[in-house]
């Protein structure tokens, strides 16, 4: 069974929480202590940049940049999915950190709803918050070991002074039911909790002040494909419940497919190839994604309507080095396809068809 067959199919005793898979228990378009309603928010993001400056090594050589993220531009509709892939060091999580204005920006606008959150600093950034957030890859080391589950899930509300003290523990049990937890479970320690459980605290802890936004990095790689299926539907119906605008970010192919309505394939620090869902799993366009495709499992098979035509080699080598890359096309020192222009010209992410872009001389 692969993580689509799974999804939808409900409670796993093994992760101590299903998805809950209705609101009996605290979903909904439920208020806050403010009584304000989570609501999703579309993103627009134009040609983010964040460089890394290293140490100056000589007075008379100039410090190394490293480009993590260069040049990056999409947009998510306001309660849709945006999926981020693309192989370990692309620039993912440094694009969901400067999202977060937790990266510094080089360049670049971050329009969120109506507010332009790449302007904000000071107390305006810090009133902002509240509306985008974040869950991590790791759930133990985002969890403080040291709080119970109630508290570390109350703490956003507690530094950001969201409703009355008195009243933010009901609100954290809320956010438990919410996400398939029970008040019980309330007073433990993360270390008393599985790993799916864990992701739900995390999952909690984001919803407390009523974000628009959740940018999920990689959210499910650290769990067993059976667990990675119910935080899939757990996401999924508290998008729907609660109208939320996800970034969703991974490795991996599969995990995308399911749950993304656009998708964007990173490639050291551009995106290399933009797409619908089904444009990108029925007709993948530039060499890598394909080359990441042949990598996935079933991904090429009748049930997702995909091409039968012969799968491109599988990926060899590494990326080059984000300090300094290569003239032209990031992808030619790997490229089966790669011609002498290649070596010479950096392609342009240009429109193919239907809001299909792609960064590729020889794709037309
Ligand atoms: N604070 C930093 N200073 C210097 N370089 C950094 C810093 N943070 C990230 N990088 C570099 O930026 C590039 C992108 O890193 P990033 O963590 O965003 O990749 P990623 O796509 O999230 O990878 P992974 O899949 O392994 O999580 C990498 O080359 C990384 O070494
Ligand atoms: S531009 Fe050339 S090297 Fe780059 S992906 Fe296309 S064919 Fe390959
Ligand atoms: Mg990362």
């Amino acid at each position: 069974m692969n993580r689509g067959d799974k999804l939808n199919r409900g409670r796993d005793a093994g992760d101590g929480g299903g998805d809950g898979g209705g609101n009996g228990s605290g979903s909904g378009n439920r208020s806050d202590g403010n009584g304000d309603r989570a609501a999703g928010h579309a993103l627009r993001v134009e040609n983010l940049k964040v460089h890394f400056r290293g140490a100056r090594r000589s007075p008379f050589r100039r410090p190394a940049v490293v480009r993590a993220v260069d040049g990056v531009s999409f947009q998510v509709g306001a309660g849709k999915t945006f999926g981020l892939v693309g192989e370990s060091g692309c620039g993912k999580t440094t694009t969901a950190l400067a999202l977060m204005r937790l990266a510094p920006l080089t360049a670049g606008r971050i329009r969120l709803g109506r507010r332009v959150i790449s302007d904000l600093d000071g107390e305006a950034l810090r009133a902002a918050r509240r509306h985008f957030q974040m869950v991590f890859q790791d759930p133990y080391s985002s969890l403080d070991p040291r709080k119970r589950a109630a508290d570390i899930v109350r703490e956003p509300l507690d530094l950001m002074g969201i409703g009355a003290p008195a009243e933010r523990r009901g609100r954290a049990l809320e956010l438990f039911a919410q996400v398939g937890l029970s008040a019980a479970q309330a007073a433990l320690f993360p270390h008393q909790f599985s790993g799916g459980q864990r992701q739900r605290i995390g999952l909690a802890r984001a919803l407390a002040t009523t974000p628009g936004l959740i940018v999920c990095d990689e959210p499910v790689s650290a769990l067993d494909v059976a667990i990675q299926a119910q935080i899939l539907n757990l996401l999924a119906r508290l998008q729907r419940d609660l109208g939320l605008t996800y970034l969703f970010i991974s490795h991996d192919l599969g995990v995308v497919q399911n749950i993304c309505d656009d998708i964007a394939v990173m490639y050291l620090g551009r995106i290399v190839e933009q797409a619908s869902r089904a444009q990108l799993f029925t007709r993948p366009l530039h060499p890598y994604t394909q080359a990441l495709l042949a990598a996935v499992p079933r991904m090429h098979g009748a049930r997702d309507g995909g091409s039968r035509r012969a799968r491109p080699a599988r990926l060899a080598g590494d990326p080059p080095s984000p300090i300094n890359p290569p003239p032209g096309c990031h992808f030619a020192g790997r490229c089966p396809r790669a011609e002498a222009q290649c070596r010479r010209e950096s392609p342009k992410l240009r429109s193919i068809a239907g809001g299909h872009l792609v960064a590729c001389h020889l794709v037309d």
